[in-house]
């Protein structure tokens, strides 16, 4: 059997003649960039995520930086942030003109707030923690850590969408969050494509110009801005997916849940912590990502048996990558990188596919 990590084209088929409906009706429109398509979204998204203003940018990573230029950081600034999240969490700091301090995981592999806390000086600025693997942090802990220092949260949400903390959405709990719709995601575009959130009216103007050649909602130049927008394409094959959304949550929850069940008795494996550990979380579970004994191995094995899995940013954390020239030593974040692995999760996996997985992995560590 071959069950690749990601199987873009059968996303695709399975919806073929609606996609190409949408391309035909845009094209046929010449609607391509800042149109109705998008405004539908944008209204569309910011009502499922109850937020006040939902802007689309070019990805998320641009969203990231837009919202952290609208803070207007100075340089020497500090931002905290997580070592196990993409380096785009960290390099929006950069570019933003500020400096990442990076932090380690706690039991939930996520930023730890206890490491936050730790790490906050007069220089420190803002937190930007990643909710990761559709999983969202502790954002009690978080946005008190915040407020004790009068210092911003700007959430990476990126792997979120419609992930919860006690019924409220990643993305909504900071000054602003970006959301990324990369064609890997749970929501995902055919190319590259994020949205900045914000309940802040102040921030979503700023934002918009920056996001636009600095031109204002009524098209007025009143700053100077870039263009990262979203493409009325990319927004209308998105609101489409929005409208499935649900019932893609629901099955990816459904996989988790039998890996959970299947995978537990396995002493040799460690499976992400489970909602009811964490307390008052609501999964969307982006990778499905556990931490594997004999790891190169069990990934080798499984590749024999036809079954994609992923080793995320090339087994490193951020602050592991030389050039970056951090000088710093996390225990807990490094330790998990030599074991982490994801294993194939996606909406379009049936029974079949899911046992034989868990059955490979029971093979390798001779579990019957
Ligand atoms: C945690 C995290 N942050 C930021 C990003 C950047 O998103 P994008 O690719 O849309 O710029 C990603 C994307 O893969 C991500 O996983």
């Amino acid at each position: 059997m071959k069950i690749p990590f990601f199987n873009y084209p059968k996303l695709y088929l399975e919806s073929k003649n609606d996609y190409l409906q949408i391309l035909d009706s845009v094209c046929q429109n010449g609607a391509f960039i800042m149109q109705r398509e998008l405004d539908n979204f944008e209204k569309e998204l910011s009502t499922y995520l109850n937020a006040n203003f939902a802007m689309g940018v070019g990805n998320a990573t641009d969203g990231l930086e837009i919202a952290l230029m609208s803070l207007n950081l100075k340089p020497g600034d500090e931002v905290i942030c997580s070592a196990h999240t993409m380096v785009a969490t960290a390099s929006a700091i950069k570019m933003a003109g500020a400096t990442p301090k990076i932090v380690d995981i706690g039991f939930d592999n996520l930023i730890d707030p206890d490491a936050i806390a730790e790490a906050i000086n007069t220089k420190t600025v803002g937190i930007m923690p990643t909710q990761l693997n559709g999983r969202t942090c502790d954002m009690d802990k978080i946005m008190d850590i915040a407020e004790k220092n009068k210092i911003f949260v700007v959430e990476d949400a990126a792997q979120s969408l419609g992930s919860k903390f006690k019924e409220k959405n990643a993305g909504t709990f900071g000054i602003a969050s970006a959301i990324s719709f990369y064609p890997a995601k749970v929501l995902g575009c055919f190319g590259d494509g994020g949205a900045l959130i914000t309940n802040s009216e102040d921030i979503f103007h700023i934002a918009y110009q920056l996001h636009d050649h600095g031109r204002d909602t009524d098209g007025e130049i009143k700053s100077w801005g870039r263009n990262s927008r979203l493409d009325n394409i990319q927004a209308a094959v998105l609101s489409y997916n929005l409208k499935k959304y649900q019932n893609v949550i629901e099955k990816r929850r459904n996989i988790a849940e039998i890996y959970n069940r299947e995978l537990k008795e396995i002493e040799e494996l460690k499976l992400p912590v489970p909602p009811s550990k964490g307390g008052f979380h609501f999964d969307v579970f982006q990778n499905y990502e556990l931490e594997a004994k004999n790891r190169d191995e069990l990934q080798k094995y499984l590749k024999e048996k036809g079954i994609g899995t992923l080793v995320q940013w090339s087994g490193k954390a951020v602050h592991q990558w030389e050039k970056l020239g951090f000088d710093i030593v996390l225990p807990k974040v490094e330790e998990f990188f030599k074991n982490c692995l994801m294993i194939p999760i996606a909406p379009y996996l049936v029974e079949e596919e899911i046992y034989y997985i868990i059955n490979s992995i029971k093979e390798f560590y001779k579990v019957v």
